[in-house]
């Protein structure tokens, strides 16, 4: 068996960011395990179907019936870290609790300004300067965990959300699989309730500006 730091990316549409983060295994040392999803007709299944890696496809409902067989899903995989990768829906509390501080999300906005949705237009609404994106840890409230690193880019006068939007997906390509990659190596870790980074305490989120 590898040694290799196994992750469990969830989707719920075009997969680009698990694209990056899967063409971005053999420079970097971990191996996406697992793809879950909530969407049967998820694009991003395709594309890991075409690393030969299992895919797990549930039915979201009311009453969490689908969570102890995507629990069990993923501790068969040996997953350590589990990825929301345009994951769009919102885990219950109990799987939360179950994977503490082991759950990333990515969100297209430099948080803690605007968590949600439609946040590239509330960038543009607003006037800001810059936009951006995180990887944070989930917990339980939406968009709130800790801010682990952000990418951030100028807003030009003739930006709309549409370019926003590309421009910041560009941006996660490059984020989210250095991220994983800084926890697969232990650089970013978890110890008596605060998160290190390189040994020190992280009091700023790392910045990847490039
Ligand atoms: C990204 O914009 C990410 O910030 C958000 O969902 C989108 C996912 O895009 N959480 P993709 O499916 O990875 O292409």
């Amino acid at each position: 068996m590898s040694n290799l730091f196994k992750i469990a990316v969830f989707i719920s549409g075009t997969g680009s960011n698990l694209k990056s983060i899967i063409e971005k295994q053999p420079q970097y040392p971990y191996q996406v395990s697992l793809v879950v999803s909530n969407n049967e007709n998820a694009k991003g299944l395709a594309i890991a179907k075409s690393h030969n890696i299992p895919t797990y496809v549930f039915k979201w409902d009311r009453n969490d019936s689908y969570l102890s067989k995507v629990h069990n899903q993923i501790k068969q995989a040996d997953c350590q870290l589990i990825v929301l990768a345009g994951f769009m829906k919102i885990l219950p509390k109990g799987f939360i609790d179950s994977f503490q501080n082991q759950i990333i999300n990515i969100h297209p906005s430099l948080l803690p300004k605007y968590p949600g949705l439609h946040t590239h237009q509330r960038v543009l609404d607003k006037g800001d300067k810059f936009h951006g994106t995180t990887v944070h840890y989930v917990n339980t409230e939406l968009d709130a965990g800790k801010i682990i690193a952000q990418s951030k880019i100028k807003i030009k006068k003739d930006d709309n959300k549409d370019t926003l939007a590309a421009r910041l997906l560009f941006r996660e390509h490059s984020l989210f699989p250095y991220t994983i990659y800084l926890i697969a190596q232990n650089r970013v870790k978890w110890r008596e309730n605060e998160l290190y980074f390189d040994q020190k305490i992280l009091t700023q989120p790392i910045e990847m500006n490039e």
